[in-house]
């Protein structure tokens, strides 16, 4: 499996995921400007894999601080890297847990704090790998034997520091002896589908197929497909979930058809603050992602475009939510509360 993103010699090394699969490359990021950019362009992206970005960005940006205005530096730095992107609540997640441990730090030397900063974001990295694990080991028993799984974008482990949500889940059903291949939505305009989770599937030599996203209604209907297993980006109280542009189509597809349609995804994505989806922020890409493909325009110059890059998916379209801490039903207002806050 590859690495997603480490921490290495006071840099953050990163796969870069805008020249998948045609090249395997490698950013290193020297300072946190370099971190936001990088999340901000997509050299990495997918919920986890940005939250361990952004702990990772602080930790780097505080290494280079002076002792002199640390708390102010500090504010900078975590504005910066929250302004990236605004879907995502990983991110937002992962700065508010570096925030609590530098005001618990607070006053003490700064190297000190530089070494804790550092040693956190380490431990954010890990634990994810753990979660996608646990996540995986809960949906593996959900996965029909002998059938085909469908998902949209990538929620694999270049979306997390490993294993991936999504893809963990077909990773562990696989493990788990299971007979099953993937169906791949390209997931038009970035096609996270496939140039990353195709590429993905292949170096574990998982078997899939790369589908057009308006193919996925056709299948659904065809019976081949045994359930959707997609990833999260932010999931509101009521189970609402905001994950790719696209996700939405074939929930309500998958449900007309009487396919499960799950969601896996860490509690770190539940955002119980919201009572349901229509608060999520949705972010709007550059319109380029959507009149150009590798550079080449495919619509005449000067077309309008809308570009946002993620969509709602109502709760009632959901069959399941797949945690690290156990799966989560309707009605998910109870359900999801349950597992947030079990120890
Ligand atoms: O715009 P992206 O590529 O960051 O969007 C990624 C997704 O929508 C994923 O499905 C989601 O972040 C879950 S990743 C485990």
């Amino acid at each position: 499996m590859v690495e997603t993103i480490e921490w290495r010699d006071g840099t953050v090394v990163m796969i870069d995921q805008t020249v998948l699969p045609r090249e395997e490359k490698y950013v290193v990021c020297r300072n946190y400007e370099e971190v936001a950019a990088a999340i901000k362009s997509m050299v990495i992206r997918g919920a986890p894999a940005i939250g361990v970005a952004a702990a990772m960005g602080v930790a780097l940006g505080v290494s280079h601080s002076g002792a002199e205005r640390l708390d102010e530096q500090f504010d900078t730095i975590c504005d910066t890297l929250a302004k990236t992107r605004p879907t995502a609540v990983n991110l937002f997640w992962a700065i508010d847990r570096m925030k609590k441990l530098y005001s618990r730090l607070r006053g003490r030397p700064v190297e000190e704090i530089r070494k804790a900063l550092i040693e956190e974001a380490g431990q954010i990295r890990l634990e994810d790998i753990a979660i996608n694990r646990a996540i995986g080991a809960h949906g593996a028993s959900l996965v029909p034997d002998g059938k085909t799984v469908l998902t949209h974008c990538n929620a694999g482990a270049l979306a997390t520091a490993g294993y991936g949500t999504a893809l963990g889940v077909i990773r562990a059903a696989v493990e788990a002896g299971k007979k099953i291949d993937v169906f791949a939505d390209e997931t038009r305009p970035f096609l996270q589908g496939a140039r990353l989770t195709v590429w993905e599937l292949q170096q574990d030599g998982i078997p899939a197929k790369l589908i057009t996203d308006n193919m996925a209604g056709h299948f659904l209907k065809s019976g081949r497909i045994g359930c959707v297993v997609v990833g999260a980006d932010r999931i509101a109280r009521n189970g609402d979930v905001a994950n790719k542009v696209g996700t939405y189509g074939v929930a309500v597809l998958a449900k007309e058809n009487g396919v499960p349609f799950y969601v896996a995804a860490p509690v770190s994505t539940l955002d119980l603050t919201l009572p349901d989806g229509q608060q999520i922020p949705i972010e709007e890409r550059p319109a380029a992602e959507v009149t150009h493909v590798f550079g080449v325009a495919i619509a005449p110059a000067g077309t309008e475009v809308e570009n946002p890059a993620f969509d709602v998916t109502p709760n009632r379209y959901v069959t399941a939510i797949i945690t690290e801490k156990g799966i989560a039903q309707a009605p998910y207002e109870e359900s999801l509360t349950a597992l947030a806050t079990m120890k």
